[in-house]
């Protein structure tokens, strides 16, 4: 939450800042602001409460005469409402500084009374004006800001990424971070800092990925890397996967339409190489060791939002496979529960920014207790990963929209993956049923495509039903988190009323919900792989459509038992049971994509949420 971005170099320095700010507003969009040094050598600030447009509209009415210094914020609002003042940036020593910042300063009240007994008056409620105002004071002490910036970070309790420039250091953007993430973009007589490197992408693909407790100090020739205590730190660049054009919507109504249309990509890209022959193989677990993997007894997955979804697919899967106990818990509920581990347990998160704050402290937690983490993301050298044992990454590509689409799909491919390399090692999975798996994966993407395809239909329905305040899903197995995603979805981008339930919960209470004309979608387990649960569910279908309910079955091609008691049927391509809930996820996004779209909503950046949550 909250992005970032710095630059120092001769290029349009607004408009770099205004294009890193555009790529990262999926962080957040309350407020947006940007600073730089202007045409006089002073610190000039423009910043608006709204989405970064209103921001736009301000710099168009009142041009910023910069000089090849910046910072820029887009924010989601923690510390003070987002109002225009609470927008960042933030000045300190008399408006010869500019501050930015991610995170939270957890003992901002007891450094406000330094800044209260050095005579400085607070114009915000933020947290970041005092961290500001105490770095004012350090640079007039110091006169030296790299100094004074180091001596403020080391004070600060909480998370943040901070990034500060001053007006007597033009050309000088100096950045620290402690649990939030920042990146380096290394470009040609400029430089770049980011929450993520979707902030310079369009400039350059190099990047540097900032370490833990580390402060960056940009110039447009050169990067520079130390500890909070001023030592040099060497650091690593690496090559951004994806290029600019990825992360543009194209001719797209939403990222979510793009993300969801790319489906089939994100499914392809995450299996590419991990197939050998009639077997899975993944480099990166065999790295860390078949001894280790053999050892596990049991394995948790940590995951929030809709990764913890494709965490209880995967569960399924791997439990399946690899014949040990999986269970998923949500990450921010994890380390509070005192959880027992051993070094024989197993911990894997799924994150698609990699980023997450809950996710990250519940890692940081199982590695403090020596167990082996293994990492699923979705973003290249993010902070998870990079402190994980091992990093099995989704190749879903760059995803902007808030709601998680591809990504959702890209993790419970790779939980799969992880569970055939799983079972293959540990000598679960015979040859025949990994084979089998293997080829069902490779089926996938064109399978994928065709539910992508039933998206005209899922419109029709949804833009009938824009009026509707309330809709239940109801799954069974591995259909039961898919019925969880597909509330959560609607909850997320059209604010309307939805619960997920495992379908044969139904009698023990949410059955009293049904009145006559409550929307519920029922994913049906296949007929010919999972008949007993094909019964079980028809029978549910006909439990709710005797009281009231109007019925949206997902079914698959050929399935006619449920046409009788159904309203409305949408149909998905034959496959496994355990490879359903990837293509009847699909119209449930469509569906969430298209009532937001009725309800005049915005699709991409639904009220209140932001994609990466750096903030416990
Ligand atoms: C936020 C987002 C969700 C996302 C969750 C986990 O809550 O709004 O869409 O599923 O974070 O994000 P992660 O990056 O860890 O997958």
């Amino acid at each position: 939450m909250c992005g970032i971005v710095g630059y120092a170099g001769p290029n349009d320095t607004v408009g770099a800042l205004l294009d890193g700010l555009r790529r990262l507003e999926y962080r957040g969009y309350d407020s947006a602001g940007v600073a730089v040094l202007d045409a006089a050598g002073a610190v000039s600030v423009r910043k608006r409460s709204g989405k970064l447009a209103r921001l736009e509209e301000l710099l168009e009415a009142s041009p910023l005469s910069a000089t090849g210094t910046g910072i820029g914020h887009t924010r989601w609002a923690t510390h003070g409402g987002p109002t225009d003042v609470n927008a960042h940036p933030h000045l300190g020593d008399d408006g010869k500084l500019a501050l930015i910042h991610n995170g939270i300063v957890e003992n901002f009240a007891e450094l406000r009374e330094d800044v209260a007994a050095a005579g400085i008056e607070l114009l915000s409620e933020t947290d970041t004006e005092v961290v500001a105002a105490l770095l004012g004071i350090e640079v007039a002490r110091t006169g030296d800001l790299e100094t004074a910036f180091r001596a403020v970070v080391r004070r600060l309790e909480g998370t943040f990424t901070l990034l500060a420039m001053h007006r007597d250091e033009p050309g000088k953007v100096v950045a620290a971070r402690h649990h939030s993430p920042l990146v380096i973009g290394l470009g040609e007589g400029e430089n770049f800092l980011g929450s993520d490197v979707a902030a310079f992408v369009s400039s350059t693909r190099r990047a540097v990925a900032v370490a833990e407790d580390n402060i960056a100090i940009i110039t447009p020739d050169a990067v520079r890397i130390t500890d909070f205590a001023g030592d040099a730190v060497e650091f690593e660049e690496f090559e951004v996967q994806w290029d600019a054009e990825a992360a543009d919507k194209g001719g797209w109504s939403s990222f979510m339409a793009k993300e969801i249309n790319e489906q089939p990509d994100a499914v392809a890209n995450t299996i590419r190489g991990r197939l050998d022959g009639g077997r899975v193989d993944i480099p990166e677990l065999t790295e860390l060791g078949d001894d280790v993997l053999r050892d596990v007894d049991r394995i948790i997955i940590i995951a929030c939002g809709t990764a913890s979804y494709a965490g209880q697919v995967g569960a399924y899967a791997i439990e399946q496979w690899a014949r040990v106990p999986v269970e998923v818990q949500l990450s921010h509920e994890f380390r509070y529960r005192d959880p027992v581990l051993s070094d024989r347990t197993l911990i894997i998160s799924v994150s698609q920014s990699g980023e997450t704050m809950d996710t990250l402290m519940a890692v940081k937690y199982a590695i403090e207790r020596g167990v082996t983490t293994i990492s699923v993301c979705n973003t290249q050298s993010a902070t998870i990963p990079r402190e994980s044992d091992a990093a099995v990454y989704t190749h879903a590509g760059p995803e902007v929209a808030v709601a998680s689409t591809k990504a959702f799909i890209a993790q419970i491919t790779a939980l799969y993956l992880i569970g055939l390399h799983l079972g293959r090692v540990r000598g679960t999975l015979s040859e025949e049923d990994s084979a089998e798996a293997v080829a069902q994966f490779e089926a996938l993407p064109e399978k994928v495509r065709e539910a992508v395809d039933t998206h005209e239909q899922v419109a029709q329905l949804a833009h009938w039903m824009a009026d509707t305040r309330s809709v239940l899903f109801l799954g069974r197995h591995v259909g039961f988190p898919i019925a969880l995603e597909g509330a959560l979805k609607l909850k997320e981008i059209a604010y309307i009323h939805a619960e997920g339930f495992a379908a044969g919960e139904l009698k023990h209470g949410p059955i009293a919900l049904i009145d006559h004309g409550q929307p519920v979608f029922v994913l049906v387990p296949s007929p010919r792989t999972s008949p007993l649960m094909h019964s079980k569910v028809v029978s549910n279908i006909q439990e709710i459509r005797a009281r009231g309910a109007r019925v949206i079955a997902v079914v698959e091609k050929g399935d006619t038992a449920v046409l009788p008691y159904a309203d409305d049927v949408i149909r998905i391509p034959l496959s496994d049971s355990l490879f359903d809930p990837l293509l009847q996820v699909v119209p449930l996004q469509w569906f969430a994509l298209e009532l937001s779209t009725a309800k005049g909503l915005d699709v991409d950046q639904p009220r209140n949420l932001a994609k990466s949550v750096t903030v416990e």
